[in-house]
């Protein structure tokens, strides 16, 4: 086999096909050491609610980082942030440069997300938050927003499950229950193309409607489609490319 002339991390390699990590492991071969390519990886994460998007949370709550295959892929980050409560399309990445890129306010990727708000959400409330609203770090960029249909209603109610990404009702002191809340409520789907902390639950904040349950269904062109709630899968380099493609730079 290898006679010995080759190490990993100084051990002599005694089994063809043993695994390195690039970027990791240190491969030597006769003593002389080799950068291998750092591999790029992407993956999508089916976030579920009660994660909080950090590697390492200093207040002990279970992270997004626990549901990474981060012995395989220890330079694996999340791409931006989903609130604790907020559910749905997470991408998590090795690759510096698209993490930047994506997360970079010049270049404006459309991000979908389905919301149960408070109240019912009048079509002048819609139109005002299509248009942007004022929020306190400037105003929002036009959106794109429409009320459920019965159909999806349903579909989103069922998607989005009783409790699941409820962040219940801070205005009645979370005595009222989901289902009253739903009730009572709008689903709406909004897309926006900003990535502003929490600027969802503060667009809808801002028209006194709450969010009760937030989940993102696309990110550019990707969709959840049929990857269970705390599930991952890696991109495709079609879907990556794909994803480069959607990162416009903003027109000022
Ligand atoms: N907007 C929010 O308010 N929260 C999220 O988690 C994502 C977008």
């Amino acid at each position: 086999m290898s006679e010995g002339r080759v190490t990993v991390n100084g051990a002599v390699v005694q089994t063809l096909g043993t695994k390195v990590i690039p970027g990791t492991d240190v491969v030597a071969v006769d003593g002389k050491t080799y950068e291998l390519p750092s591999e790029v990886i992407t993956f999508m994460l089916h976030k579920p609610a009660g994660y909080v998007t950090t590697m390492d949370d200093p207040q002990g709550r279970p992270t997004v980082a626990s549901l990474l295959p981060l012995d395989e892929h220890p330079a694996l980050f999340p791409v931006g942030r989903l609130d604790i409560d907020t559910t749905g399309l997470l991408l998590c990445t090795t690759d510096g440069e698209l993490g930047h890129q994506l997360m970079h306010p010049r270049f404006h990727v459309p991000k979908r997300y389905i919301a149960l708000v408070e109240g019912a959400l009048s079509e002048e409330e819609a139109e005002q938050l299509r248009h942007g609203i004022q929020l306190e770090d400037g105003m929002t960029a036009p959106a794109k927003l429409w009320i459920a249909t019965a159909e999806e209603k349903k579909r989103w109610a069922d998607l989005m499950g009783t409790g699941e990404g409820a962040s219940g009702s801070k205005r009645h002191g979370g005595r009222r229950s989901r289902a009253a809340l739903e009730k009572s409520g709008t689903w709406v789907a909004i897309e926006i193309c900003e990535g502003r902390n929490r600027q969802v639950r503060r667009m809808f904040e801002a028209l006194d409607h709450p969010v009760i349950a937030l989940h993102r269904q696309s990110y550019g062109p990707l969709t959840l489609e049929g990857l269970e709630r705390g599930s991952l899968r890696m991109l495709s380099d079609e879907e990556c490319a794909a994803l480069q493609t959607a990162c416009h730079p903003r027109e000022e």
